[in-house]
This record gives structure tokens, sequence and C-alpha cells, in this order.
């Protein structure tokens, strides 16, 4: 019978069709691993007793698996699972069996999804639609739509006190393409070292190595960035995060913004500024942007990712003038530039306020689920210690001196709740024991029951003495 709970193969008797669910499930279970190379299959009796289905449907089940080549037939020794189907296991990072599912996705950088204006875009887009003569439908540039450069020039000088001329904008898919844009225009300019924060966004790295540039790294403290370090590393650019340091969430301090720019200028450096999530400030209005102070020594990066949905795949660059014929021959090679529609279509929820409307009510819910976190976490885990400006929403979370965070967050995914562990972010000399909680995508009360779950996991870098 442990043979056939093994399977896991779960049926879902409203949705019909169950011969083919079942085909469906061991067919899955056998790709994923799950089902590991040669193990034998249960007797088609077992499984169809154990699934609640005919026994008929079981050998049906298995003749399509052996005819696919997913199963082995073989008189005398069963029906096993052909070896050369079993994909190799990816590690889970937590080192976690990845079959205990998640229940709690505390994964930072995602936005509520659930939450993702459907019924205005839609509207947008059927504005878009009727009224766009058909030569939009043409290659767009490299640029973006000149009404898109428009509306943003006007949005991030009004909201992020940018200096953003219609001409110096490029539109971008994602911060992620602008990222991969700069590192390969600073590689061109012999500039082949990028300055990056300590801790920072560990899925960024990837996009600087691909462009040839090596990694220097600067450490951050309660003002943000430490410039002296930054100059003492010899590079001339830099990225940052001003608004809302990933993941440490301080704000970069008046006195730390003013030695950046001053380092930029006595250095002929470049700042890029990613400035990912700055919509979401919820005690008082955000601070402006870096690139507003110096705009010739400013490259500001935004998307639309944590606004309405990653999956838009659509943001902005703001160029200093010597960067944007270069970065536009950089757009064209790499995909003649983006798509239209979806360009236009943020125009209309910017001209028509649909844009603001979704983010004055994602703030609000968003503020109450940050209030919900740290509460619990008052209450649950008092002696951990939340860092950061109530913004953004993600939240780093130091766990109680003496924590051991690797095995806290395997624990914490052993009970359904993913958070992701501080190691992974830190490039310089560890720092205390930490996590990052997103709290964007559940409601309060899963929140809540996260954060139990999460304090129940806290397990001590080393066993007291017995
Ligand atoms: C630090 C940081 N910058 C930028 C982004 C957004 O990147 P993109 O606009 O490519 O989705 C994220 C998303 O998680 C992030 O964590």
């Amino acid at each position: 019978m442990s043979r056939v709970r093994e399977l896991l193969v779960h049926l879902d008797r409203s949705a019909g069709r169950l011969g083919a669910q079942v085909q469906a499930g061991l067919r899955a279970a056998i790709r994923s691993g799950r089902l590991p190379a040669d193990f034998r299959m249960p007797s088609t009796r077992a499984l169809a007793e154990s699934l609640g289905v005919s026994r008929g449907m079981v050998v049906d089940a298995y003749e399509q698996l052996v005819a696919e080549g997913y199963l082995t037939s073989r008189h005398g020794s069963g029906t096993r699972v052909t070896a050369a189907c079993v994909a190799p296991q990816p590690a889970d990072p937590t080192g976690c069996d990845p079959v205990i599912p998640i229940t709690h996705d505390l994964k930072p950088g995602v936005p509520d999804l659930s939450a993702f204006p459907r019924a205005a875009w839609s509207a947008a887009t059927r504005h878009v639609l009727h009224t766009a003569p058909h030569a939009a439908f043409d290659y767009p540039g490299p640029s973006g739509t000149s009404e898109l450069r428009v509306a943003l020039s006007d949005y991030l000088g009004r909201v992020r006190a940018a200096q953003a001329r219609p001409e110096h904008i490029v539109v971008v898919n994602g911060v992620a393409q602008g990222l991969s844009l700069v590192s390969q225009a600073l590689r061109r300019l012999g500039l082949d070292v990028l300055a990056v924060e300590d801790p920072s966004s560990d899925r960024q790295r990837g996009i600087f190595s691909t462009h040839g540039l090596t990694v220097a790294y600067a450490p951050t403290d309660a003002e943000g960035i430490d410039v002296d370090a930054l100059a003492s590393t010899g590079a001339r650019a830099v990225l940052v995060t001003p608004a809302h340091q990933y993941p440490t969430g301080v704000v970069l301090s008046p006195r730390r913004r003013a030695a950046l720019v001053d380092w930029a200028r006595t250095h002929d450096g470049l700042i890029v500024e990613d400035d990912y999530d700055a919509e979401f400030r919820y005690d008082r209005d955000p601070v402006g942007c870096l690139q507003g102070l110096a705009p010739d020594r400013v490259v500001h990066l935004g998307s639309t990712s944590k606004a309405l949905a990653p999956g838009m795949r659509l943001g902005w660059a703001v160029l200093p003038a010597p960067l944007i014929e270069r970065i536009h021959d950089l757009k064209t090679n790499a995909d003649l530039g983006s798509a239209t529609l979806p360009q236009l279509t943020l125009v209309r929820m910017l001209a028509t306020g649909a844009y603001e409307r979704h983010l004055r009510t994602m703030r609000a819910h968003y503020r109450i689920r940050r209030d919900a976190v740290t509460e619990a976490l008052a209450e649950h885990l008092p002696a951990a210690r939340v860092h950061g400006v109530a913004a953004g929403i993600h939240l780093y979370v130091e766990l109680p001196p003496g924590s051991d965070e690797s095995a806290t967050v395997r624990r914490a995914r052993e009970r359904g709740v993913r958070v992701e562990p501080m190691a992974a972010m830190r490039a310089l000399a560890g720092g205390p024991p930490a996590v990052i909680i997103g709290y964007a995508g559940l409601s309060p009360d899963r929140l809540r029951e996260a954060v139990r779950l999460l304090a129940r996991s806290v397990l001590p870098a080393v066993a007291p003495p017995s």
C-alpha cells in the first residue's frame, strides 16, 4: 500500500475524464522523477482500489504509458518505470522534499497576482484597438511609442520627481532588460566593473556576468550604500536601489544621496538606479528618484512588474544623453523594440487615471498585509527584528540571534511555508541570520498563520547542551 501512496496521483472527480487524469498523473510523476527509474509499479488492482477507479482504467493507463515508453512491462518482473524517462531531480534550494506542497508562499518580488486590474486593462485595450491607426501595428522602433514616452515623462516627473524628457526614455521589457542593455553599453564604453550593493538581488547577477562585467560589492548599512567603500572598489558604474534597498528595505539617506552623486561627478561615473517598487510607500510620500538630482549621471530603470504584474514585461529606462543612441542600437539588436499594444494600453490606463487608482487600492491592501506580518512577528517571534521603512512588498526580517538561517528556512518549507534565506543575497562576509518575506500575495489571516508556522520553525544554530 505504501507503494501506492507514493504515486500521489490526485484526481478531480468533478472535472470528468478520469482515465485521462490517471494517465496524466502517472506521466507527471515519472517526468518529475517522483517515481524513480526502475520503480516497480503497484498491481493494477491495488492502484485501482487506492484511487477509487475501475481496474480497467488503470490497465488502460499502464498500456498507454508502456506504448509511450514511460513504463516497461516485462514478464515476471511486473511493470517498471523506464530509466530514460526520469528527469534528474532538480535540487530544492532548501533541501526539502519537493513533494511537500507550498501552502504559504512568501516568495519576495511578486505582487498580488489575483488583483491584476483585468477590467481596466481590458477596457483600455478595447479603446486602443478601436482607435489606434493601422500604422500602430508596424515595427515599433527601438525607443518605444512616442505616446508612452510622453506619458511616462509626465508620470515620472509628477510621481518620482524625475527629469525625463520623452526623447531620453526607452521602453524596455522590464528592469531586467534595462540592466541587460546597460551592461552591454558599459562593456562597450570600457567600464568592465559594475559595483553592486551588498546584499542585493541574486537574480540580477547572471545578467552582468552574461555580458562580461565583473561585479564588485559595496556594503550597505542603515543609510544605504557605503559610498566610501564604493569609491575603494575602483568601479566607475554602480547599481543601487535608493528608494527601498533590496533586500534590506532601507532608504538611501540624504547625506549618502549627495555623496553618491558627488562620487559619480568626481569619478566620471554612472549610477544605475533600480526604482523597482517605489510606488509603494505607506508612511509618507516616497523620496524622489536619484535621477531627478543628476540626470546627466543616472540611468533610471523602472517597470510595471510590482504595480501591475511581472508577466507584463513592460518597463522603462531614462538615459543620460550620451547613452541614448547606444541603447537604441542595443535594443534594436535585442528585439527590434517592445510590443506596441501593451504600451498604448498603459498610456490609456495612465490617461484615464486607472493606473493610479489601481495603485491607491493596492497600497491600502499591502499596508494591511505588511501590518499583519509585523504584528504576527511581534506576537509569535518577538526576538525577530524587522528592518527598513514601511514600503514595498517584502520585509527583511532578522531572525533571533543565534538562529540557524538555512535550517529554519528548510523547516518552514517542510511546514508548507516558503521564505527566502538571506544567504544567497549576501556576497561579502556573512551577516546575521535573516529571511525575506514577500507579503503581497496572501490575505492577512494566511500571513498570520504563515508567521506562526515560521516562528515554530526557528532553530538555533548550535543545539543547546543536553
Ligand atoms: C531588486 C529588483 N529590481 C527589479 C525587479 C523587477 O524586475 P523586472 O522589471 O524585470 O520585472 C525586481 C523584481 O523582483 C527586483 O527584486
